[in-house]
């Protein structure tokens, strides 16, 4: 057996360097792919390294077993198909190579020379290089179309954070194909233009060359500079600390020597750096628990500084057009622990952002003030940081919703943001259909947000935050182009009556928690769509008992029932485009939706076990499919929304949204029926 994504099949994963990050990049391919018996070798021509590399994976796959997040049989997987060798020949089949060595450009060249003679012409080759352009690396290589740099974060097994970036000879397919099958196995990916350190690295080592310049201009010291700095910009360690986690002065000191010429005259090594890595010395830095106290005035000083370089340093890179607002928001949010620089603006005003840029330009005058930001603080419009992303595949049109720290839980700013995309696709005459798919590998969506729901106070209040959802649903249904729903993972409440306005779903084979309408665990009915479409696709019957007891389906269930049009072995999107464009043309029929009231529609529901949810809310969900389906599909919709904002004149539902935001979604709720 081997592993095919997307009609590329992938049997051998091949690791170069068995030393900081090599084993971890091995853990997290081998954990991930091993069920489909992809083997993963991890080569270094180091016998110590090795040893080293191979005893670092085991310890962490053993640790891993003894706090239960491995199973036995997991761990007899990984552990069987991980080899650690000396050996270069065992690359010989791979069908993707990390090269994770030291970096040093001739180094980084003869092993990808190497690599080529050995894997065959349409292996693909990436460099997990933190700073290096991959036209660099790649200049002497044959198949340079099948080359692009992928650079993981501390812990790369753990840290879902990544860097893609092509080099102008990439194949862009070879870049989407990595891009999707990192996220398939539950990265995050970003595209980054090519340029030295790429989009994080210059913000990270920059952090510390401020803190230096701070310190050289004697407004405070390395403990106080980096508990202020931990502090102004909501990093987890300040930027000394973090020097010294990853022993990265000696990597800092060469990548700023390269950003002065490649970036600009701000990155430089400060001689107090160079001092630090000659004598291979550690920052003073606060200890464990230790408690730093510094005057107001000073921790102003420092703050200003600092805010000043991290808004310089970002906005530079959008001006530069290395990456987008959206992306790098969301990349330095994950992969450094800090504030998210663009929603950090937003929240303290772009003119004080701008103030603190032009104030610390104007000390540091070889950093720029950036064009993007003075452009839109004159605007006086915030950064625009989208949760809903746009992109055309030909004549497609592809919606990803990425929240990938709420499952792609959909809030007002999510319907906002669907809102702009469907006018986008309505006006645009090249765009025939359309995709709407989540991000990640996990969830299409898994519901409207229970946090913002929390906060409504009124039925009024719920029955407006039903109807915007449903309105929205309600265009993307009719917006005249077809659209198909890619159900990359799960999707519950929101997120299956997201997809129930599709024309057709597509969904991954085999998904044994797939489908559900979970809303009675939260003392709530469902509120877009799920008492009113659900029963007009899956039958009464059906859509009664899964909205009644919450009981999830698995995607062959979904299958069966009808909820899903196609299932699919690996990525849910390529098919969904195709099926869309098919539908668009003709070429496949797909049943249209009954906009009408039912013509079965029954007067009473039977009596069914509801477990421990409320018979209250049970009422209201039974009231709302018995009264819907009288009605057409619009007033269906409008008396559901009715029926959901009745939800807040129980007791129930402030005990079932209460547990979920106190306890997570594993506790159940003890419901009053009342
Ligand atoms: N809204 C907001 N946040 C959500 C969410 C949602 N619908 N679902 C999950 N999240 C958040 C969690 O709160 C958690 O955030 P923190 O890390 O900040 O705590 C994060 O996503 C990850 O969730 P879990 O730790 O719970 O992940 P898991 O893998 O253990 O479980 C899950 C995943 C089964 C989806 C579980 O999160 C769950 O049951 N979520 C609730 C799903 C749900 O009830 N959806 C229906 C919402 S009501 C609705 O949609 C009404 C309507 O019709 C309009």
């Amino acid at each position: 057996m081997a592993f095919t994504f997307r009609g590329y099949k992938i049997g051998k994963v091949g690791i170069i360097g068995s030393g900081q990050i090599g084993p971890d990049i091995a853990l997290h391919f081998v954990k991930s792919l091993y069920q489909f018996d992809v083997q993963v070798v991890v080569v270094d021509i180091a016998e110590e390294a090795l040893a080293k590399g191979k005893a670092k994976l085991l310890k962490k796959v053993d640790k891993g077993a003894e706090t239960g997040a491995f199973k036995p049989k997991q761990v007899e997987g990984m552990k069987s198909h991980v080899l650690f060798t000396s050996n270069y020949d065992e690359l010989k089949s791979a069908d993707l190579v990390i090269e994770a060595a030291t970096e040093d450009l001739p180094l980084k060249r003869r092993i990808f020379k190497q690599v080529e003679g050995l894997v065959s012409p349409e292996a693909i080759l990436a460099s997990n290089s933190s700073h290096l352009e991959p036209e660099r690396i790649f200049k002497e290589c044959t198949h340079k179309g099948r080359t692009l740099c992928a650079h993981y974060f501390f812990p790369a097994e753990r840290n879902p954070a990544m860097e893609i970036i092509p080099s102008k000879d990439t194949n862009p397919e070879v870049t989407d194909l990595v891009m999707r099958l990192y996220e398939y196995i539950g990265k995050i990916p970003f595209k980054v233009r090519s340029r030295y350190g790429y989009a994080v690295d210059p913000v990270f080592e920059g952090l510390c060359l401020a803190g230096i310049q701070i310190l050289d201009a004697g407004i405070g010291t390395t403990k106080e500079i980096d508990t202020v700095a931990s502090k102004c910009l909501g990093l987890r360690v300040g930027p000394f600390t973090g020097q010294n986690l990853t022993g990265g002065n000696p990597i800092s000191a060469h990548g700023l020597s390269q950003m002065h010429e490649k970036i600009n005259a701000w990155y430089r090594v400060p001689e107090r750096l160079q001092q630090m890595v000659d004598a291979k010395a550690d920052w003073e830095v606060p200890g464990r628990g230790e408690t730093i106290e510094v005057p107001p005035d000073r921790e102003k000083l420092i703050a200003d500084e600092m805010l000043g370089a991290y808004f310089g340093m970002v906005c530079e890179m959008i001006d530069a057009g290395i990456i987008t607002v959206s992306d790098y928001d969301l990349l330095l949010g994950i992969s450094l622990d800090i504030n998210p620089p663009f929603t950090f603006m937003n929240s303290m005003g772009l003119d004080k952002a701008l103030d603190l840029l032009k104030a610390y330009s104007k000390k540091y005058p070889a950093m720029p003030v950036s064009k993007a930001l003075s452009d839109r603080a004159a605007s006086g419009k915030p950064w625009e940081i989208l949760d809903v992303l746009f992109e055309k595949k030909g004549d497609v049109a592809v919606i990803t919703i990425r929240r990938p720290k709420a499952l792609n839980a959909l809030n007002s700013k999510v319907f906002d943001e669907l809102t702009a995309h469907i006018e986008k696709i309505k006006s645009d005459p090249e765009i025939k259909a359309a995709v709407i798919t989540g991000f990640g590998n996990k969830a299409f969506v898994a519901g409207a947000d229970i946090k913002e729901m929390a906060g409504l106070t009124s039925p009024a209040e719920g029955e407006a935050f039903a109807r915007k959802g449903q309105i929205v649903t309600m265009k993307l249904q009719t917006m005249g182009k077809p659209l198909v729903a890619a159900m990359n993972g799960f999707a519950l409440g929101g997120g299956i009556e997201l997809a129930m306005c599709a024309a057709a779903r597509v969904a991954p084979k085999g998904l044994s928690f797939f489908a559900g309408q979970p809303e009675v665990n939260l003392g709530l009915i469902p509120g877009m769509g799920g008492t009113q479409r659900l029963p007009r696709i899956v039958g009464f019957e059906r859509a009664a008992e899964m909205v009644r007891t919450a009981n999830p389906i698995s995607s062959d269930q979904a299958y069966e029932y009808g909820l899903v049009n196609e299932l699919v072995d690996d990525d849910v999107l390529p098919r969904a485009i195709e099926l869309a464009r098919e539908i668009a043309e003709g070429k496949t029929k797909v049943k249209p939706m009954e906009m009408g009231p039912l013509a079965d529609a029954p007067t009473s529901l039977p009596d069914i076990d509801i477990g421990h949810h409320s018979k209250a809310i049970d009422r209201l969900a039974v009231a709302a499919m018995l009264e819907g389906a009288k009605l057409t599909l619009d007033e269906g919709l409008k008396a559901e929304a009715r029926w959901f904002g009745q939800c807040w004149t129980t007791e129930d539902n402030r005990i079932g949204l209460t547990t979920f935001i106190e306890k997570g979604a594993k506790v159940k709720a003890e419901f009053v029926h009342r």
